[in-house]
């Protein structure tokens, strides 16, 4: 009889779902315990993690800030990937300038002139095997990269064959060139007992990991429309060459399936929300009435992002823009500024100098947002700059020139300045199918006990002796009990049900 490996079927490419397939991959000593997929419904992976750019500035169109840095397991991976620096500028950059951290195990902090070489020629491995040209061939310690990467390529295995060579040999292929190309600098001291040489594959390997979180089995494109389940167990079901058939059945919009033993769902709750109205038929058998009971309780809102090019003479003189409004009725209102403003808290460059202008909008204003024209939105803005920003003018220089206002797009700021939107960007989260909202909440009505049965994995145990079928598992924000709405939440409930999978067969997650 040939064993047949599980078969895990990960629904979402957003931060749970990569966790979980990062947890369950790297758990097992990378030995293909597991038939691991992921399959993401949209064109990229990330989910509400949605970098973009704008007006030349990097953006970003979901989740922005990685809430409390302390013990944060998000916190210390961005470190170490080196997310917390941009050549580029980036929102909010303004007091980010701090150079990153990198530190061994052991505690010994690392210097950038150990850590930045390895990066380079990392990056530089990946463009070539990604068919790029290797832009500057001659690196900071005159190397050629060009040249080194093309012997990492020629290089044959040990038994001299022409086998394909796989992205991850290369890359090791390359290191290994590096080191013969690379002038020998002395040993390293005061790093324990680290050597230069295992400090560098170190580093090499954080390189080689956040790769494989990339480049693993994600299908693109592959939007779930059905899961089929067997809430009575399977140990009846029918039977294939001696072992039981995978007991989920995926639907997939394209009309084709895929069977699975374990799915792990990590749909956002706007997504389960729609997926249990009764028209929906995503669940087959639908769930159970405490699962979706929990899934109609939770709260789950909108909020989107608006980015505006704006042209002003002297963009340092920009306000960090706060604004207190009159209320919706109120007689003293300025009748241009639409509704949709007026709940907007403040508006202002995304660091200092730069030429991108943000604003959030939450609730129905964030709705109304998604539906607008471009055009109506820059009047709409415009006009609420010209009410804002003119009249300060006004009583510094009542006495020079006109307020240029009159066609509501182009106003003269606090110091004179000339201020037009000419452009704008911004998040759909709340009418993307694929997301449905933004994140989700306590709403009244509901409590932290929902938020931990959604967690729960279907179906439920039927008796203490015998295991649990573990067919469908959830994660994603909204099933973690504290930590929901942030990417963090996402990040650990991924590795909880890992973990679970894991124990499961008996391994030795974490
Ligand atoms: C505007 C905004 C600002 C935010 N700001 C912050 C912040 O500053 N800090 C913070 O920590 N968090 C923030 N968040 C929240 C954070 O982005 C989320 O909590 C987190 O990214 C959710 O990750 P997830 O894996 O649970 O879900 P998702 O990222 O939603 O991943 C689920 C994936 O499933 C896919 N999918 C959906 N349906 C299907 C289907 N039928 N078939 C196949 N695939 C499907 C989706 O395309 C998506 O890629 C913000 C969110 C938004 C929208
Ligand atoms: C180096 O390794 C030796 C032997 O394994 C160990 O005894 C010693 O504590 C290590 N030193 C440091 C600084 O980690
Ligand atoms: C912004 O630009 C002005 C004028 O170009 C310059 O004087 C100022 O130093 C800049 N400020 C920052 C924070 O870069
Ligand atoms: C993600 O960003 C792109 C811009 O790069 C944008 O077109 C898209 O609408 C964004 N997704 C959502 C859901 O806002």
């Amino acid at each position: 009889m040939v064993s047949k490996k599980p078969r895990i079927v990960i629904i979402g490419a957003g931060m749970a779902g990569l966790t979980a397939a990062n947890k369950l991959y790297t758990a097992t000593g990378f030995k293909d315990q597991f038939e691991l997929c992921v399959v993401e419904g949209g064109r990229r992976i990330g989910g509400r993690i949605n970098t973009s750019e704008f007006g030349g500035d990097r953006i970003e169109m979901g989740a922005t800030w990685i809430h409390g840095i302390g013990g944060s397991p998000l916190h210390q991976i961005a470190r170490e990937i080196h997310a917390l620096e941009s050549e580029q500028p980036w929102e909010c950059m303004d007091g980010w300038s701090e150079e990153p951290t990198t530190i061994a195990e052991g505690g010994f902090e690392l210097n950038p002139s150990i850590v930045q070489p390895v990066t380079t020629l990392f990056k530089n491995l990946m463009d070539y095997a990604q068919g790029k040209m290797i832009e500057d061939s001659e690196g900071s310690e005159g190397i050629d990269y060009s040249n080194l990467a093309a012997k990492a390529f020629k290089i044959r295995t040990n038994n001299g064959g022409q086998e394909k060579l796989s992205v991850g040999s290369f890359l090791r292929n390359g290191l290994n060139a590096y080191w013969v190309s690379k002038k020998d600098q002395g040993e390293l001291k005061g790093y324990g007992n680290w050597s230069r040489r295992l400090l560098e594959e170190g580093i090499f390997g954080i390189h080689e990991n956040i790769e494989r979180t990339y480049t693993s089995a994600v299908k693109l494109g592959r939007k779930v429309t059905g899961i089929e389940w067997q809430p009575e167990g399977h140990e009846s079901s029918d039977k294939q060459n001696g072992h039981a058939a995978r007991p989920v059945k995926l639907q997939f919009n394209d009309g084709s399936n895929m069977l699975a033993d374990h799915v792990i769902v990590t749909v956002s709750l706007g997504v389960l929300k729609a997926g249990i109205r009764e028209d929906s038929g995503m669940f087959n058998p639908p769930l159970p009435p405490f699962k979706s009971e929990a899934i109609s309780r939770l709260g789950y809102g909108v909020v989107n992002k608006l980015f505006l090019q704006v042209e002003c003479h002297d963009l340092s003189k920009f306000p960090f823009l706060q604004m207190v409004f009159h209320r919706p009725e109120s007689e003293f209102r300025h009748k241009k500024i639409p509704w949709w403003m007026r709940r907007t808290a403040n508006l202002c460059p995304i660091y200092s100098n730069s030429s991108v202008l943000l604003s959030w909008f939450a609730g129905k204003e964030a709705l109304e947002l998604e539906s607008l024209q471009d055009e109506q939105i820059i009047d709409g803005v415009s006009a609420t700059l010209s009410s804002f920003l003119s009249q300060p003018y006004k009583q510094v220089n009542s006495n020079s020139h006109e307020l240029c206002n009159g066609n509501g797009k182009s106003v003269e700021n606090i110091h004179g300045n000339e201020v037009k939107v000419t452009k704008i960007l911004r998040s759909r989260w709340g009418t993307d199918p694929l997301f449905l909202g933004s994140y989700s909440y306590v709403a009244v009505g509901s409590s932290g006990d929902d938020l931990d049965k959604m967690a729960e994995p279907l179906p439920k145990q039927s008796s203490a002796a015998s295991p649990p079928p573990l067919q469908i598992l959830f994660a994603g924000e909204a099933t973690h009990r504290t930590h929901y709405s942030t990417t963090h939440g996402a990040y650990l409930s991924g590795l909880r049900e890992a973990n679970r999978l894991l124990q499961h067969y008996h391994c030795v997650g974490v």
